[in-house]
């Protein structure tokens, strides 16, 4: 485990970003997993920047999202598919066909195994960004979670409910059920690179990082992963 204690917000976002630059650099084709909210915003800011300077070409990348609520079309403002598109896809030349984000519109079974296999597919995520839940969530995966678990669908937890309900204008719209990639898809990925913000992370972040490894904390299994690297911000 790397861990970069950095200064602020701004320093979170660039280097982390600078991070997938080089994984960009260092192979134009890979697969990148990818994540949302509040967080990661900075880090998509700093890639469009960096593209938009003609440094960094995404025509070779393939992405798949950690998750994706069950209920909100793709055209919500609150859904991911929207995040993702306003964010970074909109912005960088990333082909649309390389682009995978879970759809729990229809059959969510048999989509959740088709991502999983995708992924597999694909050779499996080279680097997946992550961010982490108040309660020590990754994806959507909450804390009782089993490792071995694939992409699949989650009842969201009443804490996740609460943190998220700032981003709706009536509390009670935000979405009770979502779809993520599991605990094992996540360990999966080669490298992962955890990033949190402000004082509000660093207990849960501390928790996960050196506390006992427990599903009731899901991001404390990542001790277990050989290519982890945090970035973190406590201001
Ligand atoms: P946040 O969410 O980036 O909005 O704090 C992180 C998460 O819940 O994974």
């Amino acid at each position: 485990m790397r861990v970069y204690q950095v200064s602020g917000y701004r320093e979170m976002s660039q280097r982390a970003a600078d991070l997938i630059i080089a994984q960009i650099l260092l192979n134009p084709q890979s697969v990148l997993g990818l994540a949302t909210g509040s967080t990661p915003i900075g880090v998509y800011e700093r890639l469009v920047e960096k593209h938009n300077r003609g440094e960094l070409d995404c025509s070779g990348l393939t992405t798949f999202n950690l998750d994706e609520y069950c209920g909100l079309s793709e055209e919500d403002p609150q859904s991911y598919h929207y995040f993702m598109n306003s964010h970074l896809f909109s912005k960088v030349n990333i082909r649309k066909d390389k682009i995978h984000i879970p759809d729990p519109s229809g059959d969510i079974e048999k989509e959740c195994k088709q991502y999983d296999s995708l992924i597999e597919a694909h050779g499996g995520i080279d680097l997946q960004l992550l961010g982490i839940g108040n309660n020590g969530h990754i994806g959507f995966n909450e804390p009782g979670t089993v490792y071995e678990g694939g992409t699949h669908c989650v009842d969201l937890d009443e804490s996740t409910i609460q943190a998220n309900a700032r981003f709706f204008d009536n509390p009670d719209d935000v979405p009770r059920k979502a779809v993520t990639m599991g605990m094992k898809s996540i360990m999966l990925a080669k490298k992962v690179l955890l990033i949190a913000n402000g004082e509000a992370k660093k207990a849960i972040l501390e928790k996960s990082l050196y506390g006992p490894i427990t599903p009731m904390v899901p991001a404390s299994v990542l001790q277990l992963h050989p290519g982890l690297i945090v970035v973190w911000s406590a201001d």
